[in-house]
C-alpha cells in the first residue's frame, strides 16, 4: 500500500472495516483486497457508463492479484434501485457461478452501492461486498455506514438492509471524470455534514475550487464513521442526523419521479426547508439559514421547488417516509450550525408550510 494513503477505520467490532482513500489508487484495488484478507472469488457490480470509464482497469488489478472475477453492469441512474435490476443482478450472478465464497464489488456511485449492497445482504442469504465509489455522494457518505437500499413507487429507499462492507476503496482521482451536475449534487452532503457536526466544512464548500477534495472527503468519512459507530441502526436518534434535509428530500425525490432530480438536488430542496423549520422551531438565526440557501445557489444546486411537483404528492410520500416514530415524524433541526437533533414536535402543517416555503424565489 502507499504511504499517501489515507485511512479511516469504521469501529463496529467483528464488523470493523477500513475505509482507504487515495488518489489513483483504483488500481491497487487488488493489493488492497488481498492486504485486508478478502481472497475471495469476485463479481464486481457497476453501471454502463462506470464500467466504460474504470471498468477495464479494475479487472486489470483484480487479475494482477490473482484474482478471477465477473463483471455485472446494469443501466445506470436512479431508477436502477429496483427489485427488477436486482432480480436481474441476481440472476447474472447464479449465472456467473457467484456463491458464498464470493464477494461483491461495487464500483461506481451511491445508486450502484445501494444496489450492490442489497443483493449482497440476499444473495446466497448474504456474502460479503466492499465498496469503490466513484461520485463525491458515494465518497462522502453512501459508501460508508451500511445502509442498502431499493426504492419502491411509495418512496425512496423503502426496502433495504442494514449489510456493512468489509472494506471501502475512496480513489479520488475518480471524481476527475464527473461532470459538474454530479459533482456539485454530491457537495449538497458535505454541506449536510457542515451543518449537523462540523460548520468548518460550510467554509470549505464556500471556496471549493481552493479547498483539497481529499480533505474534505476524509473529514466528512471520520463524522460519518464516527456517527455509524455510535448508532449504526439509527436506534438512539444519533445517525437520524445524518437525515438533515433528507425527509422532504426524499418525498420530492420521489414525487418528481426517479432520475429527474438528483438525489443531492432533491437534498438541496430538503435542507433549505429543513432549515427554514429551523429558523421556526429551533432558533436558527435567519442569517444562517440565508447561508445555507446562498451556498446552495453557489453549487447550482436547486432551492425553489419546480411548480410541477404538487404539495400533496410530496406530503403523501413524507408519510411513508422510514422517519416516522409511533405515528410522528423525527425531524433534524438546528439550533446552529455544527450541530443538529431530532425533534418529534414538527406537525404535518408545518412539513407543509416548509414544503410551500421551497416555492418562494430567492433574490
Ligand atoms: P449515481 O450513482 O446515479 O451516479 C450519478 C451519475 O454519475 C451516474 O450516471 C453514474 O453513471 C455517473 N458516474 C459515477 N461515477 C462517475 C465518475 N467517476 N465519472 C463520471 N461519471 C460517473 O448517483 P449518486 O449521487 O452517486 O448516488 C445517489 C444515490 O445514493 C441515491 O440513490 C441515494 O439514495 C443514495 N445514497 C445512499 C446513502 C446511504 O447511506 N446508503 C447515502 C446517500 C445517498
Ligand atoms: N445517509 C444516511 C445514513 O447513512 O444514515
Amino acid at each position: 500500500m502507499s504511504i499517501s494513503n489515507r485511512r479511516v477505520t469504521v469501529p463496529l467490532a467483528n464488523r470493523s472495516y477500513d475505509v482507504v482513500i487515495g488518489a489513483g489508487i483504483l488500481g491497487q484495488t487488488g493489493s488492497l483486497l488481498r492486504e485486508a484478507g478478502l481472497n475471495r472469488q469476485i463479481a464486481a457490480i457497476t453501471d454502463e457508463h462506470v464500467d466504460e470509464l474504470y471498468g477495464r482497469n479494475l479487472i486489470a488489478s483484480l487479475a494482477a492479484a490473482g484474482f478471477s472475477s465477473s463483471l455485472h453492469v446494469v443501466s445506470g441512474g436512479e431508477p436502477a434501485k429496483s427489485f427488477a435490476i436486482a432480480e436481474e443482478v441476481s440472476e447474472s450472478l447464479a449465472q456467473a457461478g457467484v456463491d458464498r465464497s464470493s464477494l461483491i464489488l461495487a464500483l461506481g456511485g451511491g445508486v450502484i452501492g445501494d444496489l450492490a449492497g442489497f443483493v449482497a445482504s440476499i444473495f446466497a442469504r448474504g456474502i460479503p461486498y466492499v465498496q469503490v465509489p466513484t461520485t463525491v455522494m458515494a465518497q462522502v457518505d453512501s459508501s460508508v455506514g451500511g445502509k442498502t437500499a431499493i426504492n419502491l413507487g411509495a418512496g425512496k429507499n423503502l426496502v433495504g438492509s442494514f449489510h456493512q462492507p468489509a472494506l471501502v476503496i475512496i480513489d479520488t482521482e475518480s471524481l476527475t471524470t464527473l461532470g459538474a451536475r454530479e459533482r456539485n449534487e454530491g457537495f449538497a452532503e458535505v454541506i449536510k455534514y457542515g451543518v449537523i457536526a462540523d460548520r468548518s466544512l460550510l467554509d470549505a464548500m464556500e471556496d471549493v475550487s481552493r479547498q483539497e477534495l481529499t480533505e474534505i472527503i476524509e473529514r466528512c468519512v471520520q463524522i460519518k464513521a464516527s456517527i455509524v459507530a455510535e448508532d449504526e441502526r439509527e436506534e438512539s436518534g444519533k445517525r437520524a442526523l445524518l437525515n438533515f434535509g433528507h425527509t422532504i428530500g426524499h418525498a420530492i425525490e420521489s414525487a418528481a419521479g426517479y432520475g429527474k432530480l438528483l438525489h443531492g438536488e432533491a437534498i438541496s430542496l430538503g435542507m433549505r426547508a429543513a432549515g427554514w423549520l429551523s429558523t421556526k422551531y429551533a432558533g436558527l438565526p435567519t442569517e444562517d439559514h440565508h447561508r445555507l440557501i446562498h451556498l446552495l445557489k453557489q453549487l447550482s444546486l436547486p432551492v425553489v421547488l419546480q411548480d410541477d411537483i404538487p404539495t400533496a404528492a410530496i406530503m403523501e410520500r413524507v408519510f411513508t417516509d422510514k422517519k416516522f416514530h409511533r405515528g410522528q415524524i423525527r425531524f433534524v433541526l438546528s439550533s446552529k450550525f455544527g450541530s443538529a437533533f431530532v425533534s418529534e414536535k414538527i406537525t404535518r402543517t408545518d412539513l407543509e408550510s416548509a414544503v410551500e416555503s421551497l416555492r418562494e424565489s430567492i433574490v
